[in-house]
Formats: C-alpha cells, structure tokens, sequence
C-alpha cells in the first residue's frame, strides 16, 4: 500500500516539526497537521515564517519549503482525517491530575477524543498511528474505540513513537538513531507496518527502520526516556558528593564516559532535568509498573524523580546559604527560563522550582531568557498555586536586556545552557552588581576561572 495523504491531529512540538519533514522529504506525500488550538494553527500559517509557533534550529527553512506545497495547517479536523489514509494522533498526553492515578497516571482524555472523532468521520480504511507518547497497551484502548463505534471500516494501529529531543528536533529528525514502529504481528498488520516504512525510507536507511509488536514499541518509549532520565539522575547524585568531598563532577563524568561501555553522553550534571517528557514518563511507567503489583519496580524507577526534585531544592538552597542564609529583598538574575538551550519551552523546567524556592524566601528575581516572552514566566510560576498571581508579579520581573538585569543584582544563577551566557561581557556585569557578585552555574557552561580573577565569587554544580 502507497501512503498519498497523510494527516497528523496535534500541531505541537511533536506533530509541528515530524510532519513538517516528513513533507519536506516526501513532496507526494500530502500532510494535513490539525489541531483544535486555532491560534497555534493560525501562526503556523503566519506569513511572516518567523511567527511559527515553535522554535527550532532549522525549523523555519524546512516548513517554509514544504508549506503550501505538500505541507497544510488547518483547524478543519474532520476533513483531513475524511481524506487521509494515515492518521497520525500526536496530542498531549500529560500526567492525570485528578481522580484515579492523579499525579501519576498519563491523562488519556485526548487520545480517546482523537480515537472516538476518527470513528466518527472515517469513511474509509484507515492506519491509525501513535505518535504521542502513551502507556503500554494503549492500542487496544485505541482499537476498542475504533471498532465499536465506527462505520464498518477497518483500522490498524501503529504505535511510531517519537524520539526527537527539543532544541535539536529537525537534525534528530532528519537523522534519526532509529524509527520503531510497532503493530500487529498479522497478515494486515505487516501491510500497515510496511506503509509506514515506506513513508520514513524516504530518507531513512531501511537498516534504522526497526519494526516490532505494539507493546513492545509502546514499552520502548518509556524506557528510552526513563534510561535517559536516570543517567541524568545518576550524575547529579553524584554531583552533590563532589561538592563534599573535593571531587569535581566534570571530571568524574569525563572519566567514567571514556568507558566505552557507559559512554559520553548525558553525563552533563546540572540544576536537574526539565521538559515535558521526563518526569510524565516515568511517572507514568511507575503508575503501571504498580499497576501490575511490581512494587519494588516502582519505587526503583522513581527514585529518578526523587533525585531530580532533590537536585532542584539543593540548588536554590544553596543559593540561599551561601547569600549569608537569607535572600529576604535581594535581586537574584536567574539568566535562563527554558527547560534547555535552542528551545522556547519551558514545560517543568528547573527554573520554575528554584524561583518557587526562593520567592519562599522573600528573594526578587529577575529573568532573562532570549526565546521565552513574559507571559509564560508568569503562567509557569503561577501554575504551581503557591502564591497569588500579584504577589508573584511583584517579586518576579522579566526583563529583556541581561546586562540592565544585572543592576544592583546580589547574585546570578545561570539556569539555561544557552550559548550567549558564555561570551557575555561579565566585567560589564560584575561592575553593575551589589558586592561580594555571586554567580550559581546551574549547568557548569561558565569560565570560572575567568570570573574569579574578576572578582566573582563563582559556584557551579559538582565542585
Ligand atoms: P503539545 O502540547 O505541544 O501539542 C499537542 C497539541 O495537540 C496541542 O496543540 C493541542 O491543542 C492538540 N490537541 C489536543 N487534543 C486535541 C484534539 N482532540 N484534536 C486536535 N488537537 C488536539 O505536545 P507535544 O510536546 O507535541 O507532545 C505530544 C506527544 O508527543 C505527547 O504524548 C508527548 O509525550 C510526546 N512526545 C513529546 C516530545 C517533546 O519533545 N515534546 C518528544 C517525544 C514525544
Ligand atoms: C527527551 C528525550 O531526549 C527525547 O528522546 C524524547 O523524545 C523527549 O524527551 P527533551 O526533553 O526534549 O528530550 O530534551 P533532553 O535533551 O533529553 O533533555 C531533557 C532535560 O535533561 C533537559 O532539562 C536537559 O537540560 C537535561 N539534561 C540532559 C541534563 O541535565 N544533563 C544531560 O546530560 C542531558
């Protein structure tokens, strides 16, 4: 079978720039990305390309090439699931926050409205394909829905999830380490499996195209994120026995990533690890680990979230102790909002929870991010309820310029590994900074020799 059109419900981090190379590379293929938010979708058609709602490296070439042409934002849901022969559900999935596995569980709420609205409009067969990251077993949810509501019609599912990170969303893309794609292990299951990897050959060696049954890629997704989680967990923990005993985390990380059998990478210690994914997953993986009465699975894989809330507390309490034990008044610049460099997201970020922790303690912080608007920095902090709106208004203000952030500042911690922090004129800063001029490196980017010999008194995680 020959994929011709293609339609992806959820225009947001995953379905924007996924759909948007997949029509780049495969300019036969039409790709319809709908969604319900009618001002997302609105920027996505902006004239003006650097309007689109998301920020990606490359992003902005890739869809001004393919839109128009093969590439289409609309609201018009019903239609572009009526025409397509692939539907692909790439909506959030974010932790329950009520009723039965609150906190834990992921929220299936729009999975199933995506499952129950394709029932209803499908006409035709249709390849249903999880790109949305979701518990194992979700299918047969998905393929329940499906079959008892619709019209007669036949439906696969696929489960393809989605392994870009953010920030470096087009290249992981472009080259991706591996699709997976999961399904039936029948006659027609293998026909949708190989519709699918027919789309991604593309551009895709076929020996990176890896196919397996459904659970298997449901499971997989958890577990890549999970694995990935904990060695970021594992190397904080760490950091906090370098900072005790002498040691130095960037040393340790590079000696023990030498070995080829840990290898280099995400051995980076920082103030913790932010994102939309993350914590969800593994929340999520142990909601269904105990599920399954796998107690001691739970806890073990837990202990990663344990560790990362315990990295972000750290942080702001250092900040606090060494700032003479009260940061009652003092301007603190925290220079980074997004939860990592090269994004405009800021979903659990580590910034949000150490401005949390030090506005406790009466501190005023100033923040610069140079893809994040204001907004957001007030609708993250007031998301978490522990405070009024106004109050956090009055002790948080954004600021668009780093250097005027700096003024009378009593201290700065560096939150984002954004590249431009490095190359800043950090005598200017130092000169407009009340004294002793501390500076937190909550991701080890900054020269701290060079900041010493300014007269800084310079910190960072894990020395
Ligand atoms: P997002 O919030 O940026 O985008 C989801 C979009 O879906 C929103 O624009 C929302 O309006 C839309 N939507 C929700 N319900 C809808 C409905 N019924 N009909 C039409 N549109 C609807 O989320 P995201 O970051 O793109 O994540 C999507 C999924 O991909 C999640 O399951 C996530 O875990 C997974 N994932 C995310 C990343 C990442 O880096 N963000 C990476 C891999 C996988
Ligand atoms: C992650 C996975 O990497 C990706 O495969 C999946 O599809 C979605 O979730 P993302 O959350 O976008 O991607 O970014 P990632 O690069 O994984 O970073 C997550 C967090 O960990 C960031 O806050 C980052 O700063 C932090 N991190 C990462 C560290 O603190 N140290 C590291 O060594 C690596």
């Amino acid at each position: 079978m020959v994929v011709r059109n293609i339609c992806c419900i959820g225009a947001g981090y995953v379905g924007g720039p996924t759909m948007a190379v997949i029509a780049y590379k495969c300019p036969d293929i039409k790709v319809t990305v709908v969604d319900v938010n009618e001002a997302r979708i609105k920027a996505w058609n902006d004239e003006d390309i650097s309007n689109i709602p998301i920020y990606e490296p490359g992003l902005e070439d890739i869809v001004a090439e393919a839109r128009d042409r093969n590439l289409f934002f609309s609201t018009d849901i019903e239609k572009a699931i009526d025409e397509a022969e692939m539907i692909f559900i790439s909506v959030n999935t974010p932790t329950k926050t009520y009723g039965l596995g609150k906190g834990k569980a992921a929220d299936l709420k729009y999975i199933e409205l995506c499952a129950r609205q394709i029932a209803s409009v499908a006409k035709t067969d249709k390849i249903v394909v999880e790109k949305s990251t979701l518990p194992v077993r979700t299918a047969e949810a998905i393929k329940s829905i499906l079959d008892n509501t619709g019209n007669g019609v036949k439906f696969h599912i696929l489960s393809n999830p989605e392994f870009l990170a953010e920030g470096t969303a087009v290249q992981d893309l472009l080259n991706p380490d591996r699709v997976l794609i999961g399904g039936e292990t029948n006659e027609d299951g293998f026909v949708a499996i190989n519709a699918l990897v027919d789309v991604y050959a593309n551009w895709v060696g076929r020996d990176k195209i890896l196919t397996t049954n459904v659970w298997s890629s449901e499971l997989s997704k958890l577990t890549a994120n999970a694995f990935l989680a904990q060695r970021v967990s594992s190397i904080n923990a760490i950091s906090a026995l370098c900072e005790q005993t002498g040691a130095d985390v960037n040393e340790v990380s590079k000696a023990i990533g030498m070995d080829s059998r840990i290898g280099s990478k995400f051995l980076k210690a920082s103030v913790g690890f932010g994102g939309s994914c993350f914590q969800k997953d593994i929340l999520n993986l142990v909601y269904i680990a105990k599920s399954y009465g796998l107690n001691e699975v739970a806890d073990y894989w837990e202990q990663v979230i344990k560790m990362n809330d315990y990295q972000k507390r750290r942080f702001a309490s250092n900040i606090v102790k060494t700032l003479y034990n009260t940061v009652s008044g003092k301007k603190i610049v925290f220079l980074g909002w997004a939860f990592k460099k090269d994004t405009n997201d800021t979903r659990e970020s580590a910034a949000i929870y150490v401005a949390d922790d030090l506005l406790n303690e009466e501190a005023n912080i100033a923040v610069y991010d140079p893809k994040v608007e204001k907004e957001i920095v007030y609708r993250d902090i007031d998301n978490l309820n522990t405070r009024t709106s106004e109050l956090n208004r009055k002790h948080i203000e954004v600021v668009n310029d780093p250097y005027e952030a700096c003024k009378d500042a009593y201290a700065i911690a560096v939150l984002t590994e954004w590249d431009e922090f490095k190359t800043y004129d950090w005598q200017r800063i130092y000169d407009k900074m009340k004294k002793p001029a501390f500076v937190f490196d909550g991701r080890n980017i900054i020269d701290g020799e060079k900041l010493r010999e300014i007269g800084f008194v310079f910190r960072r995680i894990g020395n």
